[in-house]
């Protein structure tokens, strides 16, 4: 079996690149991380790539003097480190036309919540919680989806749920929902490694082998 090539993308501290990370080198998702990339200088996952030695790239649009001057260097990037597949892991910049276009059902992001419930624009991090028990929903859980040109919207690959409890706090459900997380990330990106995924339709569909 070959090996898939990654980018993830992250914003953030990547606690769910570092899982990734985790697995691979648990031989338990035959990937690779080829390259990190975010829009942040100062984010946490930069620093996760530099003490795994893991090539990164900052890049944000707003230093470009235009969208196809910053596209030009993002796939620079991505075909020097023979990027087969996107993983965004709390990348806070919408997707656009250009990558998508470039990786066609091959980026995937992971929402920490039941889409199409609790998605869309605003719709990250605590927000999500909150909402979820302001609502007074008796389950959450994650998304794993593909990309598309809206937020939250693309063919669902994989979806895990728990049960809110009554005396669930934002916090106290955003960290199982973390572990969830954790704990499925890499098994969606695997089925692509394994070649098993087909989309027919927005809808896609798991080869068994
Ligand atoms: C995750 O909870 C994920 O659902 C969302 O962004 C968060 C990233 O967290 N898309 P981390 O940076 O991986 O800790």
């Amino acid at each position: 079996m070959s090996i898939l090539n990654l980018a993830v993308f992250a914003s953030g501290r990547g606690s769910n690149c570092a899982a990734i990370h985790r697995a691979i080198t648990e031989n338990k998702l035959k990937a690779k991380i080829c390259v990190i990339v975010s829009n942040q200088p100062d984010a946490g996952v930069l620093d996760f790539a530099d003490k795994n030695a893991i090539p990164r790239f900052y890049i944000s649009s707003e230093n470009f003097s235009s969208k196809d001057e910053f596209y030009k260097q993002l796939f620079l990037t991505l075909d020097m480190h023979q990027v087969q597949f996107i993983v965004l892991a709390g990348y806070m910049k919408k997707i656009g036309t250009p990558l998508i276009r470039k990786y066609p059902n091959r980026i995937l992001n992971i929402h920490p919540a039941l889409l199409p419930s609790f998605g869309g624009k605003g719709m990250y991090g605590m927000y999500v919680h909150e909402a979820v028990i302001k609502y007074g929903a008796k389950v959450s859980g994650i998304t794993i989806h593909l990309v598309d040109e809206e937020y939250d919207h693309g063919a669902i690959v994989m979806q895990k749920c728990l049960e809110v409890s009554p005396d669930d706090t934002p916090e106290s459900l955003g960290k199982r929902i973390q572990q969830l997380e954790y704990d499925t990330y890499w098994q969606a990106i695997q089925l692509f490694a394994e070649n098993r995924v087909a989309i027919n339709n927005r809808k896609v569909i798991i080869n068994n082998c």
